[in-house]
């Protein structure tokens, strides 16, 4: 038995994982107090984490029926994220494992995003047996990129987000339509009976040669085109419709490129995960896209798209059965760890 801590941002979440399965995962989100500001405010995130980790934590190990005495390592998220809120999981966990004496895992938290995909089903379980090299699309409100998943716990980085990322341009639009933060839900919900093609926005980078990613100048076009046509937002259909209209811009690229990216590589698997995969437009272009090009798509469940502490203690477990000498009490947080400076397993 695992626990695991994710603190990297506005997600307090705990979870006990046992044989790659998840007995409990529970999560506190913060949205309803950042919501006020327009946006995650890192002291007000890492004071709400002191607050929550006891409460989730202690919920965690009641719901997985487990004892603090019965677990063999804990895990928390080591980076990259907000540096007072990773500190919170990171430092309890570390003090959590050392009151126990038992080995503690620093994780990364893209690299942990990458499994999340393989995990399925009621109770949840990694099905790593199922595991095929893929392209993995780790798309949320904080990070777009692109990553070249060659085998368990082996991968690359493709590419990323050169300025904004995806959900911060569906959050950023949405404000500009006077939607509450974080607008990407909404702008899905809204988008739904609208037309996709009433209003043509620009698709930045979508015909670049390399696998970055750009959202800024999309964002800008959008707060041009509502400052010269502001009468379509009194208009519930033109609503619809510039939300369909700037969800397919957006969906648009990260589509086509990951897609673009599997076939340059000549994989047949692309995985997608972090809270944008929970966008419905996405879900069904990217299953018609891997339909057409005959790829197997393994999409996050919705629950575990977001941040949470599930996947860490997965990825966590796996890495601990695979080298049970990999931790070490002496790390400490890396709020700008780069994916490819995780600290690879042993083959
Ligand atoms: O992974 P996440 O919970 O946190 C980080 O950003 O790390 O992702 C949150 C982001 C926000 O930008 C939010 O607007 C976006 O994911 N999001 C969505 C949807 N659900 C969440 N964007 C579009 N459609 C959705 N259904
Ligand atoms: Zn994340």
């Amino acid at each position: 038995m695992l626990l695991a801590l994710e603190t990297s941002c506005d997600e307090t979440s705990a979870a006990v994982v046992h044989d790659g399965r998840v007995l409990s995962s529970v999560v506190s989100s913060q949205i309803q107090l950042h919501s006020e500001y327009g946006g995650v405010v890192p002291e007000l995130a890492a004071r709400e984490h002191l607050r929550n980790l006891i409460p989730v934590a202690t919920a965690a190990l009641a719901e997985a029926r487990t004892a603090p005495e019965q677990l063999e390592a804990v895990a928390a998220t080591r980076g990259p994220g907000l540096p007072h809120a990773l500190m919170t999981g990171f430092k309890s966990a570390q003090a959590v494992a050392f009151a126990l004496r038992k080995p503690f895992l620093g994780i990364h938290h893209h690299e942990a995003h990458l499994y999340s995909p393989w995990i399925s089903g009621h109770p949840p379980a990694a099905d790593f047996s199922a595991f095929e090299p893929n392209v993995s699309l780790i798309v949320s409100g904080g990070h777009t990129m692109l990553v070249h998943v060659q085998g368990e716990l082996q991968h690359r980085l493709l590419g990323s987000t050169v300025d904004d990322a995806a959900g911060e341009c569906f959050d950023k639009a949405g404000k500009l339509m006077g939607l509450p933060y974080p607008a990407g839900p909404e702008m899905d919900r809204l988008a739904e009976p609208g037309n996709p093609r009433a209003f043509d926005f620009p698709r930045p980078m979508i015909n670049d040669a390399g696998d970055d990613f750009s959202f800024s100048g999309l964002k800008t076009s959008v707060r041009y085109f509502i400052r010269d046509h502001p009468s379509l937002l009194e208009n519930p259909k033109s609503v619809a419709d510039l939300c369909a209209s700037v969800q397919a811009a957006i969906v648009d690229v990260l589509v086509k490129k990951t897609i673009k990216a599997a076939r340059r590589l000549g994989l047949a698997c692309i995985t997608a995960s972090g809270g944008v995969t929970c966008n419905r437009a996405l879900r069904r272009d990217l299953a018609v896209a891997c339909r057409a090009n005959g790829f197997q798509l393994r999409l996050a469940e919705p629950a575990l798209c977001t941040d949470n502490a599930a996947m860490i203690g997965i990825l966590a477990e796996r890495q601990f059965r695979q080298d049970p000498e990999r931790h070490s009490f002496t790390e400490e947080i890396l709020p700008n760890w780069p994916l490819d400076e995780a600290v690879p397993a042993p083959a």
